[in-house]
């Protein structure tokens, strides 16, 4: 029996922060540390997926690389045989299904989207890309092409899961086949994947909005790459309120409630447990400290991580997942142009 998918893909646009670490990058890692023989583990760099919006070119190789290690340094067990690290361009029937699907899509499903209302507001004129319109067609495309079942990501993204689950089931009623396995409603992952899935760590400058790598301002964002010293500091100015009471309430207080949450994913505790402990308190001051101290013993840990990874072996480890994904992926591939009259 062919094993279930977990499949997750994370851009490698600017260095990673901790919202992609705890959103996307742990679940897949545990799962694939504590479940490794029952699932084939797909961790993918999306990298026709970097420049949707404008970036520097001639960081882009390098930077790939670079997230690779980071994943590699999180914990992904490369050496497990059902785990897969690989490049998107490195398998060709990405670009070629999203021309396909591009033709059973429609604009106005394109332009409900909110990630790409955002990002295009943040634009102007022809800076907004064609390829940043039609990211979620490519992106369905990186999930269905290996019938991913399991596809942990923040909560930025479910928008984008629904409409998989949408463009599956239309194709595969129009041609009257499974073409495509739909992979869970984002409800359904949230259980699968338990308490931390569907997170959104919020910037610590403007906490109304999500931590953001793509964002000028890097003051509030905690990435992998800061000096630990640095990342504290960022911490304790975080933007907290006046009102003088430790509660998690995300609408009232979203400065409060994003380091408690914070404080929760790096100790490992439950958000229950870090509420009932700080709740008593009057000043932010603790709360704050303790933040900044787990911050910055996370961060002196895993870049102990990363300047350990064998990158000999994740080139080797790259190179025989792509070549096995390239099978995977053109059978479905092939699936599809037959339904749709191309064989
Ligand atoms: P990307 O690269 O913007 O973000 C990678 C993952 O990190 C999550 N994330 C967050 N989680 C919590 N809090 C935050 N502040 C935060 N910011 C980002 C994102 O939800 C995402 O899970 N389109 C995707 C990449 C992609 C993909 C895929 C993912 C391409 N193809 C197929 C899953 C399956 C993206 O741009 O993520």
């Amino acid at each position: 029996m062919t094993k279930k998918v977990i499949l997750t893909g994370i851009r490698a646009n600017n260095q990673l922060h901790i919202g992609n670490y705890f959103g996307a990058l742990l679940p897949i890692v545990d799962m694939a540390k504590q479940h490794g023989g029952e699932y084939q583990v797909n961790l993918f760099m999306p990298d026709l997926h970097s420049f949707t919006t404008p970036i520097d070119h001639s960081q882009l190789k390098e930077q790939i690389l670079s997230s690779i290690r980071t994943f590699v340094a999180a914990g992904l067990p490369i050496d497990n045989p059902d785990v897969h690290i690989y490049r998107q361009s490195y398998v060709p029937a990405h670009s070629e299904l999203t021309v396909i699907l591009n033709c059973f899509t429609g604009m106005g499903e394109m332009e409900r989207m909110t990630q790409y209302k955002d990002k295009s507001s943040q634009l102007s004129g022809d800076r907004v890309s064609v390829g940043l319109f039609d990211y979620p067609v490519l992106m369905a495309c990186d999930v269905l092409l290996y019938g991913s079942e399991y596809v942990p990501v923040g909560d930025d993204q479910s928008q984008h899961i629904e409409f998989m689950r949408d463009i599956a089931e239309r194709m595969n009623t129009k041609f009257n086949q499974e073409l495509f396995k739909l992979p869970l409603e984002v409800k359904k992952q949230h259980e699968f994947f338990g308490k931390d899935q569907g997170l959104r760590i919020k910037d610590l400058i403007d906490p109304s909005k999500k931590m953001s790598k793509s964002d000028e301002s890097e003051r509030g964002i905690i990435f992998l790459t800061d000096e630990p010293a640095v990342a504290a500091k960022k911490i304790m100015g975080a933007t907290t309120d006046s009102v003088g009471e430790i509660n998690l309430d995300y609408a009232k207080q979203p400065g409060i409630s994003n380091l408690l949450q914070i404080l929760a994913l790096f100790t490992a505790k439950s958000l229950d447990d870090v509420v009932i402990e700080y709740q008593e308190q009057t000043s932010y001051g603790d709360l704050k400290k303790a933040v900044a101290e787990a911050t910055e013993a996370f961060l002196t840990q895993f870049q102990t991580n990363y300047d350990q990874v064998d990158m000999n072996a994740v080139e080797a480890k790259l190179t025989a997942s792509e070549a096995q994904m390239n099978e995977i992926a053109n059978k479905t591939l092939h699936k599809v142009q037959k339904a749709i009259g191309l064989r």
